[in-house]
């Protein structure tokens, strides 16, 4: 498969350079010894000298060795500068790794999202840090050769520039912890009119404020205004499978994590509005953290899809509820969504050398 890069095409060079050396001179060791074998072995009366030492063949056999290594010192420095140098027209991703989930954040358009979405043939600078209370993770891309410790509290980063569009598997590569292996993503690589459609959707679904209809929609797949398509499973696989598995196996929390398929697990009552809530704030005292992150689209599609694992009939949100939430989030004063961006006010967004924060407030 022709590389899709400049940091695989040079990393595949490197390793096939330090390899392809490695067997020419395991197989060179290897004939020779097998030859000296046959040819010295015992019973074939035959007496050697016996040789002291040999200053020119010592100076031979330290100096080849000394220069072969040193090379391959050089071949992968080489690619290591190439990989910490960030060229400076990069757009910028922030990566958050947690136990055990990937998201990430488009500082500057304001978004945040569960898989990486990215255009071809722009250098991406991508951010990573994990929360101080959290474990170390490595942010991997096979398929780029990019990889980098993700530490709690700390900002590392790595950088490269998709040449070709295509979804490529984002992996961890440090064993954090039990749910380790499932800390999967993925990263699309879009055609950047594809890009700027997918950062014009995303900036609706955040901004977009909600509608009761919305919430007391029954239908765990279809809610809200047309345009703003929540991939709920996938919403729910990285935010809530791990502690909240599907019969209430997957608990990464024993004793804490509740079974949502069973009523009397349900400590909290099942609305949307409600769930909303823990969503929103989290549950204090308990292991169940708070998700800022997540628009209110995104809440209310998470409350949905878990409130339908719950096979009773669940109680539905009123107008009151409705109204509640509203005003204990502010959710009407959420910023109206902004028309589709043309590609290159997009891409002036996400370039701009200071990335400015979003203007508009995380609700
Ligand atoms: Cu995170 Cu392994």
């Amino acid at each position: 498969m022709p590389a899709i890069a400049l940091i695989p095409r040079e990393v595949d060079r490197a390793f096939l350079l330090i390899g392809g050396t490695c067997v020419l001179l395991l197989v060179g060791i290897t004939v020779a010894m097998v030859v000296f074998v046959i040819r010295y072995r015992r019973g074939k009366a035959r007496t050697t000298s016996q040789v002291e030492g040999h200053l020119w063949l010592e100076i031979t056999w330290t100096v080849i060795p000394t220069l072969i290594v040193t090379w391959m010192f050089f071949v992968g420095y080489e690619g290591f500068g190439l990989m910490r140098r960030v060229p400076p027209d990069a757009m910028v991703v922030q990566v958050t790794g947690r136990q055990w989930s990937w998201s990430f954040h488009y500082p500057g358009a304001g978004i945040d999202s569960t898989e990486m979405v990215v255009p071809v043939d722009q250098t991406v600078k991508v951010e990573l840090t994990a929360p101080p209370t959290d474990v170390t993770h490595s942010f991997y891309i096979p398929d780029f050769r990019v990889k980098e410790d993700v530490v709690p509290g700390r900002t590392t980063y790595l950088w490269f520039k998709a040449e070709r569009t295509g979804t490529y598997d984002v992996f961890c590569s440090e064993f954090c912890g039990k749910d380790h292996s499932k800390m999967l993503s993925r990263m699309r690589v879009l055609a950047r009119e594809d890009f700027a459609r997918w950062l014009a959707t995303e900036q609706g679904k955040r901004y977009q404020p909600l509608v009761f209809e919305a919430i007391a929609n029954p239908n765990h797949e279809t809610f809200g205004p047309a345009g703003i398509n929540v991939d709920t499973s996938s919403l729910y696989l990285t935010y809530c499978a791990s502690c909240h598995g599907v019969n209430g196996d997957g608990s990464g929390l024993p004793g804490e994590a509740r079974d949502f398929t069973t009523p009397a697990d349900w400590k909290r009552s099942p609305k949307v509005t409600d769930i909303y809530r823990i969503l929103a704030d989290g549950v204090p005292g308990t292991q169940m953290r708070s998700f800022p992150n997540l628009s209110p689209w995104e809440k209310v599609a998470s409350a949905h899809y878990v409130r339908h694992f719950l096979k009773t009939d669940a109680p539905t949100d009123t107008r009151e509820d409705y109204d509640a939430l509203v005003k204990q989030y502010g959710l009407d004063k959420i910023q109206p969504p902004k028309p589709a961006l043309p590609i290159d006010e997009a891409m002036r967004l996400l370039v701009e050398k200071k990335q400015a924060p979003a203007s508009a407030a995380a609700p």
